[in-house]
């Protein structure tokens, strides 16, 4: 007897059942419903790319020094005005703002704080290469009602949700809020995110690795012998063939890692090194660890678990390792050794 296929899964009808298992309250599934929506409202400005008079420099920078797209300015837009008025959070950080914004006297505030990199990998946008919206959500300090950047400089363990939203040839929204990370493909006919990989797992072994090679001069010595060892391939000591793929869209990326494993990586070079690194915690690595994590993956400074790393400024930057597991475990190795064998500094 042939059994009827079960039936399609949206993402509100995804989060009820989260709540009802007492995964996740009330007014967190319905920020994460008020964040799907504004990745909806990103997604058809993207698609529509030229014909939508968005592609191009807005001639602004942001916090960090960098050229601002039009796409970077109108998706900030769409995540603030989506995020002010719903009653769920105390206040809000982007990575495109200098400092974090309470949520305004005119709304009510809720017990939650959001953090977002709007558009992810921006330079792809005018070449119509995948990029991305990524965010993670805090807990407001208890007590605080007007929260300051302080209060968002939480470790990435805190996290009560993560998730980023991929906008490729589909639009794709993977989520995390603790219990296994699960991913939805935007039907756009019908307007709502529907399941479509439950408690995705990402292979413990791979071939494959992601790193910007022009910056192999500048790396440190032991990423110098790690990725050393992995161009040489199954000759080497790591006796198996790597390939590579680097789309320089972290989401794109990562999805990749995701859908079918590998290692990520933005190590500590001489260009960054004064900053601590390329990425940013609280807004990239941060949110990406818990859905890696979370999907049996690991993420690491090369030195440390991520998403123990305590944040001490809302912009700080730092070295990313992360995917399938024992890969990134073979990359702390490397710094690990590394650092154990330089000379101990003499205490007089
Ligand atoms: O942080 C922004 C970002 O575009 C990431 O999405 C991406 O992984 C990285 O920078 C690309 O860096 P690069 O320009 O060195 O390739």
């Amino acid at each position: 007897m042939s059994h009827p296929a079960a039936p399609p899964v949206s993402l509100t009808r995804h989060l009820l059942e989260a709540q009802r298992a007492g995964q996740v309250s009330a007014d967190l599934r319905l920020l994460i419903e008020v964040v799907a929506r504004a990745c909806k409202q990103i997604s058809i400005a993207v698609g529509k790319g030229a014909l939508g008079g968005v592609l191009g420099d807005a001639g602004t920078g942001n916090v960090q020094g960098e050229a601002q797209k039009k796409l970077d300015v109108l998706s900030n837009e769409i995540l603030l005005e989506a995020n002010a008025w719903g009653g769920h959070l105390a206040g809000l950080a982007s990575e495109e703002m200098d400092h974090s914004q309470p949520i305004p006297d005119v709304y009510p505030r809720g017990n939650y704080l959001l953090l977002f990199d709007p558009l992810d990998g921006s330079s792809n946008i005018d070449v119509n290469v995948s990029v991305g919206t990524i965010f993670s959500v805090l807990r407001c300090p208890d007590g605080v009602t007007e929260p300051r950047d302080e209060h968002f400089l939480q470790p990435g363990t805190a996290q009560v949700a993560a998730g980023y939203c991929v906008y490729g040839p589909s639009t794709m929204l993977v989520l995390t809020i603790g219990h296994g990370t699960h991913a939805f493909t935007l039907d756009r006919e019908v307007g709502s995110f529907m399941l479509t990989r439950r408690d995705i797992r990402i292979p413990e072994e791979t071939r494959e690795f992601a790193v910007n090679m022009s910056n192999q001069r500048f790396w440190e010595p032991p990423m110098q012998r790690y990725v050393a060892d992995l161009l040489a391939g199954a000759e080497g000591p790591r006796g198996k063939d790597f390939n590579m793929r680097w789309v320089a869209s972290m989401v794109a990326d990562v999805h990749r890692i995701l859908t079918r494993g590998g290692i990520f990586s933005y190590p500590l070079d001489a260009k960054c090194a004064a900053k601590g690194g390329r990425l940013r915690l609280m807004y990239e690595a941060n949110p990406m660890a818990l859905l890696v994590e979370q999907a049996g993956g690991a993420a690491s400074t090369g030195r440390q678990r991520l998403l123990e790393v305590p944040p001490t400024q809302l912009h700080q930057r730092v070295p990313v390792f992360l995917g399938s597991r024992r890969e990134v475990e073979a990359a702390v190795r490397y710094h690990l050794e590394h650092d154990a064998a330089q000379p101990q500094p003499q205490v007089a």
